[in-house]
């Protein structure tokens, strides 16, 4: 959450961190601003909202080499000027950007800062004064900037200027993403490569707890000790291009529209040249050693893990638990002899996927990654890593990530299957490349479901998505899909278990969405909907095809039983899509979230 951005060369600052900033606003929109630096001093401008109110505030005769900028996620402190970063010293000598959670700035407040008047309401605040307090004690600014990175507990991503330095950016991390881009006669500082793709294709990686200092020519990293590390920067392998929006009013639209060229993306980079599954040996040796699986997950990617436990024990013959992320850490279940954790995360810094990470490790116990940023944190952390080939997903919603983790999670299970030797009637390869042909049908089908939209989510206040079994985990995707991005008051229910409670909200009109695609519960899910509408509900079924009857408003095609979720959650994309944009909801940008939650 929060995006930084920092840039030291000979070009134009301002754009170049505009323009970054701009890539990075999926990670939070409640406050924006840059520093930049030159012969006159420290140029500052903050605003309330988006980077296009910045860019509309910033003084466009402004010429710099050397800048800083920022894009807000509210942690501490409401969204305003005056808690939107950079943020400044009170002498005016150090101006600071930063992304994370400082857990001990009021600590650090009574011990070191009790002389200070602080402006702001954030923690960031602290670290700037802090630097500042200790630079009147060394007298040298890397000295100060040194201590007071060991001083901090939390998450801290930090870009640092100091005004009477036009030859270095100070830049260091701990839990929160933090790369730097290198250039020719210029070098940069993001948050995620996406947002200086324009610039360079060349990163370093920078560690938890290191500093470095970012000149025009050169990069330093340094332990917190001291020790210089050599470290050989790799080319980000994304095509800028992925990035843009193209003809598409959102990028959710274009995300959904994406989904069966990433399963067949899928199916070629999970392919050797025999048509047969092509895994690391090192993976299949974690999977078939592993008397439990343990997958970790947020949001939606919790969602793909439920279906991924349906796969992986249907096919692979494993026990699987599936756990919030955020739960697990504080209050973490007997676990198995021999458990492999596998964490599911889009884009691989989800900080509370992270802290359950770092605890699993400290136990000795083996991780597999599944994210569609192989150079992120818990990709880099964890013992193997599977990519999903989704390109970048930049839409706040999750759509195209939620698809590639199911997808490869049956690639997954069924190739754990084969090496333990269970003999499969299904091919992954060849069922997904069905899958992929019917989710082409249904993202042809917009306009039919734009009505559905229409018809029962324009004016409702709230909505229920009921299934059975594998209907039941698309159901919650469902619920979280349209509450995020159109408001409405959403939830995800077991059909059988309505009636124990919750049927008490179905009133006069309100929407209830079944889904109706698994055969062994077809009858049953329909008697459900029968007792919603005799109560009044607005019923609508989402059936498959072959188990469709005459009442149902929309059929999804017909694929393996245990690949229904891949396409039944398309319609259910589109309605929450339609439902937000018809409502006059920001699709891509919902308010109160941001696409990177790097804070626990
Ligand atoms: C919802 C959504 C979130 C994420 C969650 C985990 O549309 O995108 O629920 O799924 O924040 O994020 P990742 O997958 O990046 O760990």
């Amino acid at each position: 959450m929060c995006g930084i951005v920092g840039y030291i060369g000979q070009n134009d600052t301002k754009e170049v961190l505009l323009n970054g900033l701009e890539k990075l606003e999926y990670r939070g929109y409640d406050s924006a601003g840059i520093a930049m630096l030159n012969a006159e001093g420290i140029n500052l401008t903050k605003v309330k909202g988006r980077i296009a109110a910045l860019r509309e505030r910033v003084d466009n005769s402004i010429q710099a080499t050397m800048g800083i900028g920022h894009t807000r996620w509210a942690t501490h402190g409401v969204p305003s000027i005056t808690n939107a970063h950079p943020h400044q010293s009170t002498t005016g000598r150090f101006t600071l950007v930063h992304n994370g959670v400082i857990e001990n700035y009021n600590d650090l407040k009574k011990e070191y800062l009790q002389d200070v008047s602080f402006v702001s309401d954030t923690d960031t605040e602290v670290v700037v004064q802090l630097i500042d307090k200790l630079y009147q004690k060394h007298q040298d600014t890397v000295e100060a900037f040194r201590e007071t990175m060991r001083l901090l507990k939390g998450s801290y991503a930090i870009g640092l200027i100091d005004v009477e330095d036009h030859e270095t950016l100070y830049v260091s991390k701990n839990k929160s993403p933090l790369l730097v881009g290198l250039g020719d006669g210029f070098n940069l500082v993001a948050s995620d490569a996406m947002a200086t793709l324009k610039e360079t294709d060349q990163y370093l990686e920078i560690f938890d707890k290191e500093i470095v200092l970012v000149n025009r020519n050169f990069v330093e990293v340094q332990t917190l000790e001291g020790s210089v590390v050599e470290r050989k920067p790799y080319t980000a392998e994304i095509d800028a291009s992925d990035t843009e929006k193209g003809t598409y009013a959102h990028y959710m639209l274009k995300e959904i529209d994406e989904q069966p060229i990433v399963m067949r993306n899928i199916i070629k980079n999970y392919q050797d040249e025999n048509n047969k599954l092509k895994l690391d040996a090192n993976i299949r040796s974690a999977m078939k050693a592993a008397d439990r699986i343990y997958i970790i997950a947020a949001g939606t990617s919790y969602h793909a893990g439920l279906v991924g436990k349906e796969l992986i024990e249907k096919l692979a013959n494993i026990p699987v638990e599936v756990h919030v992320a955020s739960e697990f850490s504080y209050n973490t279940p007997l676990l198995s002899e021999k458990p492999l954790f596998i964490f599911i995360s889009q884009s691989g810094e989800t900080a509370d996927s992270r802290a359950v990470l770092v605890k699993i490790k400290e136990m000795g116990h083996p991780a597999l990654t599944i994210t569609n940023v192989p150079g992120s944190t818990l990709s880099r952390e964890a013992d193997h890593t599977l990519h999903l080939y989704a390109g970048p997903e930049i839409a706040v919603a999750s759509t195209k990530a939620y698809t590639a983790q199911i997808a490869v999670l049956a690639i997954l299970a069924v190739d754990t299957a084969n090496v333990k030797g269970i003999q499969l009637d299904f091919d992954p390869l060849q069922e997904l490349a069905i899958v992929a042909t019917a989710m082409e049908t249904l993202t042809g089908q917009k306009e039919e479901i734009e009505q559905l939209a229409r018809d029962y989510f324009e004016t409702t206040r709230n909505a229920f998505f009921i299934g059975r079994s594998g209907d039941y985990n698309v159901s919650l995707e469902a619920a979280l899909k349209l509450k995020e991005i159109s408001y409405i008051q959403a939830e995800g229910f077991a059909g059988g278990e309505l009636k124990h409670g919750t049927i008490a909200l179905i009133e006069e009109g309100t929407p209830v969405i079944a889904l109706a695609t698994q055969e062994n519960v077809n009858y049953s899910i329909r008697s459900n909907v029968q007792e919603v509408v005799a109560r009044g509900a607005n019923a609508m079924i989402i059936s498959m095809k072959g188990l469709e009857e005459d009442e149902d408003s929309f059929v999804v095609p017909h694929v393996h039983e245990l690949l229904t979720p891949l396409v039944s959650v398309i319609p259910m994309q589109l309605l929450a899509y339609y439902a937000a944009l018809h409502r006059g909801c920001d699709v891509d940008k919902p308010r109160n979230l941001a696409k990177s939650v790097t804070v626990e």
